[in-house]
Formats: structure tokens, sequence, C-alpha cells
């Protein structure tokens, strides 16, 4: 029997809902100009200001099972990266947020962990190393594991949201959770032979493409984007380069597909003919044999 999948039942609802209040004309454009901006979701009381800039939200002795979590903030036209856009994020550990969060003026910051903050890369990547999120009461309910975000370019069109995990069972009974407009922020998780979890959430900021600063970092940069992402027959993948070696490979490095000379702007269904199985996988992008570039992209059916 199909499983039954929850994300592509409820955009089904939500673009037939949509779709037939809005008149043809509209319906064109809304497909050219998808509208791609993430949805924002309630703070909690548990943000602290000033976070440290780090990556590794772990504290030391946890060595095994982390949450590894990736992704591209990209600005409102869907597709061009943003780099030195904030990133910063928090997050209950097992079930509580740090016990240091209620104490937080009188604590040691460095012992405060599962939060922090990073800035994108010049190709607009962002990365964290985690836990997976407990859950918590609120009230008599739990909330799902969720981790919080804000983003923001140059300390302005700040977003504030939520990120939940495909299959938990306590979104449905999360009022913030079970929003329709929370659908897009709730991802899949993939488990690697080492048994970490990997996720992948873009974000997208109301930034105009022409407010973004040139930086002279470049030159490493061939992946423009890959959206929409997860993938579809219709995803593009965007590269600012020719004569470009591709390859894809999956969360274990198990090369799946190779092409050279790949030209610009070519559909990602393009570069391997059979329908790969649910997963995580990474693009990469090759110049004179080397790799210089490379994305990840998500396959949810
Ligand atoms: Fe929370």
């Amino acid at each position: 029997m199909k499983k039954f999948n929850r994300r592509f039942f409820l955009k089904s609802l939500i673009n037939i809902s949509l779709f037939s209040l809005i008149p043809f004309k509209l319906k064109a454009f809304s497909l050219l100009e998808e509208n791609c901006e993430t949805t924002s979701d309630i703070q909690g009381p548990f943000y602290i200001e000033n976070p440290p800039n780090i990556s590794i939200l772990t504290p030391p002795e946890i060595t095994s099972n982390f949450l590894f979590i990736t992704g591209t903030v990209y600005a409102k036209d869907c597709k061009t990266p943003i780099p030195n856009a904030l990133v910063d994020i928090w997050h209950a550990n097992k079930g509580i947020y740090d016990e240091k969060s209620n104490t937080y003026l009188n604590s040691d910051y460095k012992n405060d962990f599962y939060r922090g903050k990073v800035f994108t890369d010049s190709n607009g990547n962002y990365a964290f190393q985690t836990i997976l999120p407990g859950k918590y009461l609120n009230g008599i309910i739990y909330r799902p594991s969720h981790i919080h975000y804000k983003s923001s370019y140059l300390n302005q069109n700040e977003i504030t949201t939520q990120l939940y995990f495909e299959g938990d069972t306590s979104i449905e009974t999360d009022p913030w959770a079970s929003d329709p407009i929370a659908i897009n922020r709730i991802v899949p998780l993939e488990e690697d032979a080492e048994n970490n979890l990997h996720a992948i959430f873009d974000i997208f900021l109301d930034v105009n493409p022409e407010e973004i600063e040139n930086t002279d970092l470049k030159e490493n940069k061939i992946i423009e984007s890959i959206y929409p992402n997860p993938i579809n027959s219709n995803t593009i993948i965007h590269l600012n380069n020719t004569n470009i070696t591709i390859d894809i490979c999956d969360i274990n490095g198990k090369i799946i597909c190779k092409k050279e000379n790949v030209e610009n702007n070519i559909k990602i269904t393009n570069l391997f003919k059979n329908r790969l199985p649910k997963g995580i996988y990474v693009l990469r992008a090759f110049k004179n044999n080397k790799a210089i570039d490379a994305k990840r992209f998500i396959i949810t059916k």
C-alpha cells in the first residue's frame, strides 16, 4: 500500500484551496514567482541575546548520534544565495533548555550548549553540529522536537521561526507545528552509516537580490542554487560557470552518478535516469578535477 505522505497531502490541500480563488493570470505569475519565503513561528521564552559564534553546539562528552543541519540562506527570488547572513539557533536537549538559560546572567556562557550563531559562507551556506532536540511539555501536551531559528541579513529582514521533523507524532497536537504555514518547515531526517542524523533547512529571507553586497570570496562558488529543494521534476540547478563536472553522492559518500560538461540551468533529474530513493544527497561541482563547491538536496518521495 502506498505510504500516506502528510507533507504532500497538506501541500495539495493548500494549493487546491488557494488556486481556486485566484484568476488565471495570477496563477501563471505565482507559478513563475513561487512564494518561497520562510514562514515565521513563535520565538518562545528561551531565547538569549548574543549567543556564542559557534557551529558545534554539543558538549565535548557527546561523541556520537549527532544531528547535522545544513542549508542555504536565499533572497526573495528563491535562488540568490546570501553570504554573511546571520543564522542563530537554539533548542532543548533531552527535554529541557540548558539549565543555565534561566540564570544566564550569572552563568559562564562557554557552558551554555545547544545554542549558537553562524554567518553564511560566500555561497550562502550554513551548518551546525548538534543533537536531535527532545520534547518538553507545553501545559499537558508535548511540543514536538523543534529547533528555534532567527535569521537576518545586515541586521534587517529578520525572521524568527522553528524547524520540525517529519514523522514526529507530536506535530498533530501542536498548534504551531500543525499550522499549514509550517508545512515547509517539517523536514525529513536521514540517518547515515554511523547513526548520525542529517537534515537540510534552506531559509528564504525577504531580501531583494540587488541588496546583497558583493563579496570578494566568490571564486569558489559554482552552484548558485538548487530550487525547489526538496527536489521535484522541475528543480533546476543554477550554475555560474561552464564546463563543470557534477557528481551526486549519497549521505555516506557513495557516488551515484557523474556528468561532465554540464550546462547551466539544468534540470536536476537530467543527472540521473532512474528514480533515487528518498534521502539526502550531495551535489558536488568539479573544475579541473578538483571539487570546489557542494550543496545538499533532499528527495522526499
Ligand atoms: Fe522551544
